[in-house]
């Protein structure tokens, strides 16, 4: 049986815009989701230049692409050049993933719902009702705030080293839930779910919480990943949390920007799976 007629002739074409892009794990990622749905797309890096985002986005529309995956440094360009934006987007402030029609830019962030899904689906871990605790004011704590709201967690306190940036990221989140904003070392009582959202892992370093926010049962997770635990993991396995990192995420922010982009929601277990293989090997 020839199935090839059921197929466009060209593969729609789909990249991740970054700089630097070599290291992303998307078009793997991407192209295994494509295997497993049977669709056909191209997916790639794109190296944008630093002063040239915009002018890489146009050209790459113009040739043909229908959307886009935005990395580092390129998230709040993105935000900016969308010509419309999901909630979610206009909520995290960034933007990473856009989709082409015609002349509109939808512009999505996908990273929330993504880590979102990791815990719930894959950690089993419901947020309804639970503590949470939120480490970082940055970008990346900015981006996953909506959709952990949007699970009704009892509160969420946000704790950063600045506490002024707290502050503020929580006073914009209060009106879609219980929202507090806390310093480090004033953190009182454990937390069903500790998620480390700074980028202090990147230093090998952990911020500095009291132990006493994990206890048996809690979940620490760390949206950074590796091929060995972070420190902060480390820290909070030493303290009796369970623990996870965002290599989950990443898969799951991919699936939500793959359904966006085509309409059919891929399995994510065997593309993890394979992944998690693949930097034990590393290791
Ligand atoms: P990103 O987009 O990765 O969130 P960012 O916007 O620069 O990057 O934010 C980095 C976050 O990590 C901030 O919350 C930062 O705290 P400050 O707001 O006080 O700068 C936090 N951070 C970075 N290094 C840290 C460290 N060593 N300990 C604790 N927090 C750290």
């Amino acid at each position: 049986m020839n199935t090839a007629s059921s197929f466009p002739a060209v593969p729609e074409r789909y990249v991740v815009i970054g700089n630097p892009v070599a290291h992303s794990k998307s078009p793997f990622i991407h192209g295994s989701f494509a295997r497993e749905t049977a669709q056909h797309i191209d997916y790639r890096h794109l190296l944008a230049p630093l002063d040239g985002f915009a002018d890489a986005v146009h050209a790459f529309r113009e040739a043909g692409g229908k959307g886009a995956n935005v990395t580092v440094p390129f998230k709040l360009e993105a935000f900016a050049l969308a010509t419309e934006l999901t909630p979610r987007a206009q909520a995290a402030g960034a933007v990473n993933t856009l989709k082409f029609d015609g002349s509109r830019m939808l512009g999505d962030n996908t990273d929330g719902v993504g880590l979102v899904a990791d815990i719930m689906r894959n950690a089993s871990c419901s947020l309804a009702g639970k503590r949470v605790l939120l480490l970082g004011a940055g970008g990346a704590a900015r981006g996953v705030l909506l959709p952990l709201l949007m699970e009704s967690p009892a509160q969420l306190v946000i704790a950063n080293r600045t506490l002024a940036r707290a502050e503020e990221l929580a006073a914009q989140a209060r009106r879609h839930g219980h929202v507090s904003a806390c310093e480090f070392s004033l953190l009182d009582g454990r937390f069903d779910l500790v998620i480390n959202a700074t980028s202090a892992s990147i230093n090998d370093e952990v911020p500095p919480i009291p132990a006493g926010v994990f206890a048996g049962g809690s979940l620490a997770y760390d949206m950074m990943y590796g091929s060995r635990p972070t420190v902060f993991l480390h820290f909070a396995a030493q303290h009796g949390a369970q623990t996870r990192d965002g290599l989950g995420m990443l898969v799951e922010q991919a699936a939500e920007a793959f359904h966006l982009w085509r309409g059919v929601r891929p399995d994510t277990q065997a593309v993890f799976a394979e992944l998690r293989r693949a930097m034990e090997q590393q290791a």
